[in-house]
């Protein structure tokens, strides 16, 4: 099977971007899912440390979605899918004729999901930047559309992955989201970001790039009203990184932004939901309260 890939995720355009992520020492999300190693090391630590009841809240938001849901043959599109567990749980509640659009960054991770659904038509694009995207969709996907969109939202400062989504999303579709909750303060969840898992696999990003010794450091991060889960990479030798044909330098005891995972509370997610004009409907939790989905609907 092969992935259909938007004009903008080119070699060019990428190394453009990466050239950016470099210059701003802020790496993009979409730069820790590149390679069939990162993608292999994420699913590793997914496994490791997702928490153990997750699929409960996944498998009642899907009945209520399958309770009213009424076409035979819709089209469930879904974004950042990664390896596609989550969405092939809704996917399974749905009628059989339901055709399943899996799309991610990750052309890795994306044919992992479709190998799962014969027929589906895996999606490559970057949600963030990508440019005429409902067109893009609407080329490969049907009318009568689910969007899910999981484990995407801590990986962004709100502002700058919502008004994307909401482009794609007319006042027909469904749409069911996930985030991670934080219902004991931050320091309680600091653990599953804080190990050596995590570490391996954002270490990636600096080591294929030419870093030499440095440390990755995880701590907890606050913007405005929200607080995130940070990754840095302080690097401990001079090195030189190539990007788009630019050069750039790098001395001991610079910082390069690795990571970021946005936390909220309920409370807190509605609110940032709403400046975008997304209401929660619904919301299903996990029994530790750390893991909640969402059905939305437009304001
Ligand atoms: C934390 S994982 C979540 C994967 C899956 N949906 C889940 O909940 O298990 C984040 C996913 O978002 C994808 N991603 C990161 N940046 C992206 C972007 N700019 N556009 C589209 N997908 C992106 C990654 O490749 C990865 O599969």
């Amino acid at each position: 099977m092969k992935a259909i890939i938007h004009p903008g995720q080119s070699p060019a355009q990428v190394e453009a971007q990466r050239a950016d992520c470099l210059r701003q020492r802020n790496i993009a999300a979409k730069f820790h899912y590149e390679t069939r190693r990162q993608a292999d090391l994420w699913l590793k630590l997914h496994a490791q440390y997702a928490p153990a009841d997750t699929a409960a809240p996944y498998r009642a938001a899907a009945m209520a979605l399958a309770n009213q849901w009424p076409h035979a043959d819709g089209t469930l599109i879904a974004l950042g899918c990664g390896g596609g567990e989550k969405d092939l749980v809704i996917l399974d509640a749905l009628p059989p004729d339901t055709h399943f659009v899996p799309t991610d960054v990750s052309e890795p991770l994306v044919l992992k999901a479709a190998e799962a659904v014969p027929g589906s038509k895996p999606l490559v694009f970057d949600l963030a930047v990508a440019e005429n995207l409902l067109a893009f969709i609407g080329q490969h996907a049907g009318p009568n559309r689910i969007f899910t969109f999981f484990g995407i939202i801590p990986n962004f400062c709100p502002a700058e992955i919502l008004p994307q989504l909401r482009a794609l999303l007319k006042p027909e579709d469904r749409f069911l989201m996930s985030a991670n909750l934080a219902p004991n303060g931050m320091a309680a969840i600091l653990p599953q970001y804080d190990n050596g898992a995590t570490r391996d696999w954002l270490a990636e990003f600096p080591r294929t790039h030419g870093a030499g010794e440095g440390a990755v450091k995880i701590g907890i991060e606050q913007d405005g009203s929200l607080q995130h889960i940070a990754a840095h990479f302080s690097f401990e030798e001079p090195c030189v990184m190539d990007a788009n044909g630019e050069q750039f330098n790098f001395q001991p005891g610079d910082d390069l932004r690795l990571f970021v995972s946005y936390r909220y509370t309920q409370q807190s997610l509605s609110e940032t939901l709403s400046l975008h004009g997304i209401v929660i409907e619904h919301s299903f939790l996990s029994a530790n309260q750390e893991e909640g989905v969402f059905l939305c609907a437009l304001q």
